[in-house]
């Protein structure tokens, strides 16, 4: 956190959602610091207890990623790429190996570009978002793995990316019209396990420029580890 400058709001929010494991959705132009952002959610988050250790250990055993992750207190973080599949996401295989829901299980779930993932693989997300389970059901068998993540993800305001940039006009115009098309991708489940959702504008060059240090993720850390204990 202390490379990111300026950006107060989006640190706040970050920070609240970081003490209430809210799910967030950073939304604004490219370039604005969204995936900067997102990516410094787990180095603020208190580390894992021995019994949430465990659990997590138990899951990566079972999809066959112990030897990544090896027995630390860090938390594993997970950012599948758009293209992921329904079943990478959720669970697959004829051995229902866990999915990414369940490998981020304790964790932080991170989806860069929300809406250009499958909008059957972003249905999917649904019942894990509800329930906290991912269940993978099978011709010989149904396996229910744990998967209590928090989500945070990024979208641009529009397929353009610059809806809100003032005097921008999008090529389907009126902006309004491509920012709803864009946004249409996600699904409305999904979009109300969204906690939090915050426009997030470029940092200012003035910020950018300035010597003044940030708040290191450590001291925001302690912050949050108290939030949490209260
Ligand atoms: N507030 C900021 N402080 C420092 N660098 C920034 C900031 N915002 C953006 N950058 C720089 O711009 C790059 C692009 O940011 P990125 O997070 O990829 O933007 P987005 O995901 O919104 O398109 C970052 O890797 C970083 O080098
Ligand atoms: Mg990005």
């Amino acid at each position: 956190m202390a490379e990111l400058k300026g950006q107060d709001s989006a640190r706040r929010v970050l920070e609240i959602a970081a003490a209430g494991g809210h799910n967030l959705l950073f939304s604004g132009p490219p370039g604005a610091g969204k995936s900067m952002l997102a990516s410094r959610l787990p180095s603020i988050l208190p580390p894992l207890t021995p019994p949430e250790l465990l659990e997590v250990s138990m899951i990566h055993s079972i999809a066959g990623l112990l030897d990544e992750l090896g027995l630390t207190d860090r938390k594993p973080f997970r950012a599948p790429h758009h293209s992921a599949s329904m079943a990478a996401l959720v669970g697959r295989g004829t051995q229902a190996r866990p999915g990414e829901v369940s490998l981020a299980h304790r964790d932080v779930l991170f989806l860069d570009e929300l809406p250009e993932f499958q909008p059957q693989a972003l249905d999917c997300l649904r019942q894990p978002l509800e329930t906290g389970e991912a269940v993978i059901a099978r011709v010989q068998h149904r396996i229910a793995y744990p998967a209590r993540f928090q989500l945070i993800a990024t979208m641009n305001p529009c397929r353009c990316g610059h809806a809100t940039d003032t005097g921008y006009a999008c090529r389907k115009a009126p902006n309004a019209v491509c920012m709803a098309q864009y946004q249409s991708r996600i699904s409305g489940p999904c979009l109300d396990r969204t906690d939090l959702t915050i426009d997030v504008s470029a940092v200012t060059p003035g910020d950018l420029l300035s010597a003044q240090k940030s708040e290191t993720s450590e001291s925001i850390g302690r912050r949050v580890s108290v939030a949490r204990q209260r």
